[in-house]
């Protein structure tokens, strides 16, 4: 069965950022004038996803306005000659049907995809995290949702990570050992964010999976675990003596942009790839440097 429903949770209070995140929601700060959730959006499109449903909160009515239609702001434009951002506003709104649902609680990342349930009915779905942005030649979830194609089994997302790093991430255990030419294992079981010596391995969770509907079941008597949350992780773990669970190791580079750090590079990285500001934008960090030095 093709993969043809998407959930982006985005319900998250975003403290990181704050005070930039104290009345807007941290998916929608910008990587340099598009917003983050705009990307995964995008990401989902680029891989044939028709159906998003995006879980929000009371207080994320912004990310829902921005996949809407703009009227007057396109009667502006249109007024005004301004056809290149008229097309860019207009795209937007037409890119996939759109839905949201509000997480009434914020009980973990598990409690988000539960709230997707009735969305999501009897079929495999995708799930991108809005903190993890990925720039690859073919879309990452596109590359989970083409070896879902072959194994009709639940995939993780996956990439190695330092050791001292391993306890920020959902970590697998793989059967096999992966490599660029083998990307692809079963694994037997995942832990979140382990302490560096209950690792079972490097390879990290990042933000994509395709999973089986099967989880919803798991995940409505899913106890807390760790930070007290309903997590993800753990539901996957139970569906593994169930069904078959894989990890794939995604081409692409990511950036985790729900980290001040990974947010600047981001920036920085994009810059430098925009034919608009390469250049001067080059310019102006090389003198920077310098000046520092
Ligand atoms: C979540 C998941 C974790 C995953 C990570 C990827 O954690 O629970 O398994 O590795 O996203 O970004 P969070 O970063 O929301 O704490």
């Amino acid at each position: 069965m093709k993969v043809r429903k998407a959930v982006i949770p985005a319900a998250g209070y975003g403290t990181r950022f704050l005070p930039a995140t104290k009345s807007q929601p941290k998916e929608m700060l910008p990587i340099i004038d598009k917003p983050t959730i705009q990307f995964i959006v995008e990401e989902a499109v680029a891989a044939g996803i028709e159906e998003i449903l995006i879980i929000t909160n009371h207080q994320k009515a912004s990310i829902e306005n921005h996949f809407d239609r703009s009227f007057e702001l396109e009667y502006f434009l249109q007024k005004n000659n301004k056809t290149e951002e008229l097309k860019i506003i207009q795209r937007i709104s037409s890119l996939a049907n759109i839905h949201s649902v509000r997480q009434k609680e914020q009980k973990g990342l598990g409690h988000a995809i539960l709230c997707a349930k009735t969305f999501v009915g009897n079929e495999p779905f995708a799930v991108l995290l809005g903190d993890d942005v990925v720039v690859s030649k073919v879309p990452a979830i596109k590359q989970l949702c083409d070896q879902y194609e072959q194994t009709k089994s639940s995939i993780v997302g996956v990439q190695q990570v330092e050791l001292q790093n391993v306890s920020k991430y959902g970590i697998v255990s793989p059967i096999h050992e992966l490599s660029d030419q083998f990307r692809l294992t079963e694994i037997n079981s995942m832990i979140e964010k382990p302490a560096i010596e209950q690792a079972p391995s490097r390879l990290a969770v990042l933000g994509r999976y395709v999973l089986d509907p099967h989880i919803f079941s798991l995940l409505e008597n899913q106890t807390p675990g760790s930070g007290g949350e309903i997590q993800l992780t753990d539901a996957i773990k139970r569906l593994m003596p169930k069904r078959k669970v894989f990890a794939y190791q995604f081409e692409g580079r990511r950036y985790d942009v729900g980290n001040k750090l990974g947010y600047l590079e981001a920036t920085v990285d994009f810059a430098l790839n925009r034919d608009d500001l390469k250049e001067d934008f080059f310019q102006l960090l090389k003198e920077k440097v310098y000046r520092n030095d």
